[in-house]
């Protein structure tokens, strides 16, 4: 079997060759098929971004209006599958419920059942990006008991998600232009990320050629990990927690130093980023302009900004290298927002779809690509012999 290298979290093991998104982690340096995050966050779009993360280049104005059209032609959900949302309980995580109404799109759409071919890869391809949003949107509904709306194929994408989650059915919603741009600019931000544990997830499920929905779906599950995803809900709840304890952030800062109770300062800290992540930076700039406009809780970003402060100047932080990531400071921009918390992971995943997709596609495209199939060191009992029942 030839000798095994043992890589726990595969810290050092590359699963794949991909040509989507470069990181320098020392660096502080994020691109998308070669374009700085920095240019794409300040003039791109987030429709622009994903068709760019799934066919390697920006797209023209016919391409974009064509991808634009294809995605609005298909935002509706089959009205069976509306009534999935039935049978969930009412306070439901809406994770779970996103990625259950994923894995199910696979029954709506048997086609994609049959080997993949580029034309089922393709519409699978554009019925994810249409109708994430309208399922998400009704997780959200559910949740807070109201009716659910059928998309307005007229509305952009952020601008029919936030129409779907936040609208009635009998009142006009004029969507707010500074909070579409603004998450716009998020989902953009969270848009790929090169191999993280729910695109190594999509690759790992989709090399056994299971299908785009069901590895889409199996992706869904790894990110609401409060380590990955979960984060950007753990770190509200961890502002809420130190201001309602008093606001006193040096002995938070002490507690996590001392690994009390396993605490750790959520939304810090990064497997590749061992400098500032360059999307913490870029939404902690517009944090305060975004909050000033929509009326945020100052309160916590003082919270936040404090534990930042504290922490950078801390040699605990400092030795390990230990700095805000993308998670620090969009759970703020999410409240603000009007998102409940537990809403905020799935706004993580409405972003990460495209990249979700690219890999994806960029696997079964690839001739290298195997099943994936790790291999492990047996550290259990050697042979022995069956003990009968009195003998034991
Ligand atoms: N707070 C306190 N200590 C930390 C933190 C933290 N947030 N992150 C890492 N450390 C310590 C860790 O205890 C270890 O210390 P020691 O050497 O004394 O044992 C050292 O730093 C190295 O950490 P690690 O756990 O070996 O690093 P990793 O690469 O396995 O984990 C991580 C990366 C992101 C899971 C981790 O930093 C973490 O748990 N952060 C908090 C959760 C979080 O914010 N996750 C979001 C990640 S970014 C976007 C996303 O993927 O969703």
């Amino acid at each position: 079997t030839g000798l095994v290298t043992l890589d726990p979290g595969f810290v050092n093991t590359a699963s794949c060759s991909s040509e989507i998104t470069y990181i320098d982690g020392d660096a502080g340096i994020l691109r998308y098929r070669g374009y700085p995050i920095e240019q794409l966050a300040e003039r791109s779009t987030f429709i622009e971004v994903s068709y760019l993360l799934i066919y390697g280049e920006l797209p023209n104005a016919a391409q974009l209006a064509d991808f634009t059209s294809k995605i609005q032609r298909h935002t509706l959900l089959h009205e069976d599958l509306k009534r999935f949302f039935d049978g969930f309980p009412r306070d439901a995580h809406p994770m779970p419920v996103l990625s259950s109404a994923v894995s199910a799109l696979s029954t709506f759409y048997p086609e994609t059942l049959k080997p993949v071919t580029d034309d089922l890869t393709e519409i699978a391809t554009v019925r994810l990006l249409a109708k994430l949003p309208t399922i998400a949107a009704y997780a959200y509904k559910k949740s807070v008991g109201q009716p659910f709306l059928y998309p307005d194929n007229s509305l952009g994408l952020v601008e029919n998600f936030l129409r779907m989650t936040f609208g009635f059915p009998a009142e006009p919603y004029d969507v707010d232009p500074d909070l579409a741009r603004a998450l716009d600019l998020l989902f953009i931000l969270h848009a790929d990320h090169e191999q993280n544990c729910s695109t190594s997830t999509v690759r790992l499920v989709g090399s056994s050629e299971a299908n785009l929905f069901a590895s889409i779906s199996a992706g869904i599950n790894a990110l609401f990990g409060p380590l990955h995803g979960g984060a950007n809900s753990a770190v509200l709840e961890m502002l809420e927690g130190i201001r309602d304890s008093g606001g006193d952030v040096g002995s938070f800062v002490k507690k996590v130093k001392n690994k009390e109770d396993g605490v750790k300062l959520m939304g810090f800290g990064h497997r590749v980023y061992k400098n500032y992540d360059p999307r913490a930076a870029i939404i902690k700039k517009t944090a305060d302009e975004i909050l000033g406009k929509l009326g945020g809780d100052d309160s916590l970003l003082d919270i936040a900004k404090q534990l930042e402060e504290h922490a950078l100047a801390d040699d605990y932080f400092i030795q390990r290298k230990l700095y805000p990531n993308v998670d620090f400071y969009t759970g703020l921009i999410y409240r603000a927002m009007g998102f409940p918390t537990k809403f905020f992971t799935v706004l993580f995943a409405l972003g990460r779809l495209p990249g979700w997709i690219a890999h994806w596609r960029e696997m079964t495209h690839d001739p290298a690509t195997k099943i994936g199939r790790p291999r492990q060191v047996y550290i259990g009992p050697a042979e022995r012999d069956y003990v009968s029942m009195d003998n034991r």
